[in-house]
């Protein structure tokens, strides 16, 4: 992926060497004289999970008002990809800083420094991101690395994979007589422990790697083993699946099934809702897992 610049060599930069670029210009001050504060500033859009129908219109404006378009892989690739097959054409070049296979994402110091150069350029940036740019999405560092630099920043909220996700499913986070409450925690680093029984519904976020040991510390309290679980893998992607079972049984049905990242995972009664619950899982607490 490439990207322009007012300079004749950008047309053929690579995401890496746009990093580097990006590095090697310390963020001056905020009264640099290389600011052009009448254009440049820097927009933080909430992608959603992926599908370009689930994108605001306030956040399809900023990228059709943008000139770079600074994108992670995870649905902001997607949602991208979507406007193009729909015939909207955005006349934004398009940074690509998300992961690719074989590659190492651009770190987040090199992004910061990117939007802030690119902004500072004169350039309208539009920083597109997975989901909700607040939700484990790194978002507030970059508001805040912007404002430090004297940048303007404003944030377009995205509707999250949390929500979005399991209601691809059909399952609702919150619903009567079945759960009031329910809590969104990454599983990147291991949860210790998490109150509340089975009408208290949990999301997991980047929970695969760790979920045989989420699935145990969830068992141990109220909830118990037979506690629903759900897995939606790559929600409104192609290779998205849906994996039911219950705390006791969802780790061995993840291996068995070779579950991968992108995923989301529901805990809770909520789950017996989905019509990929098998009819032997329901919310008194006899579960059969089952998958499809
Ligand atoms: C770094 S977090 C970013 C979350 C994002 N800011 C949001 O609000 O959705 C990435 C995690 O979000 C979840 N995720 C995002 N998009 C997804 C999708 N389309 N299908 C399944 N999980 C998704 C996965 O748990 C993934 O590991």
């Amino acid at each position: 992926m490439t990207a322009a610049t007012n300079d004749p060599g950008s047309a053929t930069r690579t995401t890496t060497e746009w990093a580097k670029l990006a590095v090697s210009h310390p963020v001056a001050s905020p009264t640099s004289p290389t600011r052009d504060p009448a254009t440049g500033r820097v927009t933080l859009v909430g992608a959603g999970p992926g599908d370009a129908g689930l994108l605001t219109i306030r956040g399809l404006r900023a990228l059709e008002a943008a000139d770079v378009i600074v994108a992670d892989r995870l649905g902001a690739r997607g949602v991208l990809d979507g406007l193009a097959a729909e015939g909207v054409e955005l006349r934004a070049e398009v940074v690509d800083v998300g992961k690719l296979p074989g590659h190492h994402a651009v770190p987040q110091d090199a992004i910061n420094a990117l939007l802030v150069t690119l902004a500072r350029d004169g350039k309208r940036v539009v920083r597109l991101k997975g989901g909700d740019p607040f939700i484990f999405g790194r978002g507030g560092e970059e508001v805040a690395f912007c404002r430090d630099a004297g940048v303007d920043v404003d944030v377009v909220p995205g509707i999250t994979s949390a929500i979005s996700v399991p209601a691809i499913a059909g399952i609702p986070l919150t619903h009567r007589g079945l759960a009031t409450t329910f809590t969104v925690v990454t599983g990147h680093d291991q949860i210790q422990s998490l109150g509340g029984g089975r009408d208290h519904t949990v999301v997991l976020l980047m929970g695969i790697g760790t979920l045989a040991n989420s699935a145990i510390t969830l068992a141990r309290g109220e909830r118990g083993g037979d506690c629903p679980v759900a897995i939606i893998e790559d929600g409104y992607g192609p290779r998205q699946r849906v994996t039911v079972g219950t705390l006791s049984t969802i780790a061995l049905q993840a291996a068995r099934r070779g579950i991968r990242s992108p995923a989301v995972v529901v805990v809770g009664d909520v789950v017996t809702l989905s019509p990929y619950a098998p009819a032997a899982l329901d919310a008194s607490g006899t579960a059969a897992a089952g998958a499809r």
